[in-house]
């Protein structure tokens, strides 16, 4: 969640904007939050408004972690550097599944955690879920500078986990509806396609070196 190769750099005075520019993103990342709060307390959220806030909070969710996700091949791919709203948009995706679990626990449970504990047990997309949401508490605590340099390697580690939280997240969105239609299907090949980037990314950047290095090599000769 957080740009790990991050120096500690002095904010240049023309540099004000870009701490700014990352609170705007907070700000903007929990409106759709806050905005359905309101439709939900203004009765506006249709005929079952629980159902439609949990809904739109999980597919919030997933929409950060991808987010986060797709920060690393856009400076490897397209040289679009973003790492700076790396660690914002991991902590929204945070965000957003504890106030989506809050309102599966509060307002769906109505509190009661023994039917909360047989829903994690009985419903494999439940499971999936939770092992996600618990998968993500390490990230959302280490999502610090404090973090990065006390635990160094540990730090990666943990950090790596994204990965499988994104696979299960997926899955859990999956199997959360009956039909597999062009929505799910969509956020499924966003997934795959960021999963499968993480495994061809070894060889793409070394190949990219290499491209580099000959076209270095070939200047000098000329
Ligand atoms: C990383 C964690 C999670 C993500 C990204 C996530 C995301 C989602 C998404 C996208 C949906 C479908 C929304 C739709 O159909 O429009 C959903 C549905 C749901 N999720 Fe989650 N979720 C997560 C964790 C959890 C947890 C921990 C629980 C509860 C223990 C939970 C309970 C539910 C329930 C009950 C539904 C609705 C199923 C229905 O339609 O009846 N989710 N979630």
């Amino acid at each position: 969640m957080t740009d790990i190769t991050a120096r500690k750099r002095p904010v240049a005075k023309t540099q004000w904007w870009r701490p700014a520019s990352v609170w705007a993103l907070y700000a903007l990342g929990l409106a759709p939050a806050v905005w359905y709060f309101y439709l939900g307390a203004t009765n506006q959220l249709g005929v079952d408004p629980v159902k439609t806030f949990e809904h739109v909070l999980g597919i919030w969710a997933l929409r950060f972690i991808l987010a986060t996700l797709c920060i690393t091949p856009l400076r490897d791919l397209a040289d679009i550097n973003l790492m700076r709203y790396r660690r914002a948009l991991g902590l929204l995706g945070f965000y957003y599944v504890c106030f989506h679990f809050l309102v599966y626990l509060v307002l769906d449970q109505r509190m009661d955690v023994s039917m909360v504990i047989e829903d994690v047990i009985k419903r494999p997309f439940i499971t999936f879920g939770m092992m996600a949401l618990v998968m993500l508490i390490p990230l959302a605590v280490t999502s610090n500078n404090w973090s990065i340099r006390t635990l160094k390697r540990g730090w990666i580690l943990i950090h790596s986990f994204i990965y499988e939280i994104t696979a299960l997240a997926t899955l859990h969105f999956a199997m959360s509806r009956k039909v597999i239609g062009p929505e799910i299907m969509l956020y499924i090949a966003i997934a795959v396609l960021l999963l499968g980037y993480r495994f061809a990314r070894p060889a793409i950047m070394e190949r990219r070196r290499a491209r580099k290095k000959a076209a270095r090599m070939q200047k000098g000769a000329k």
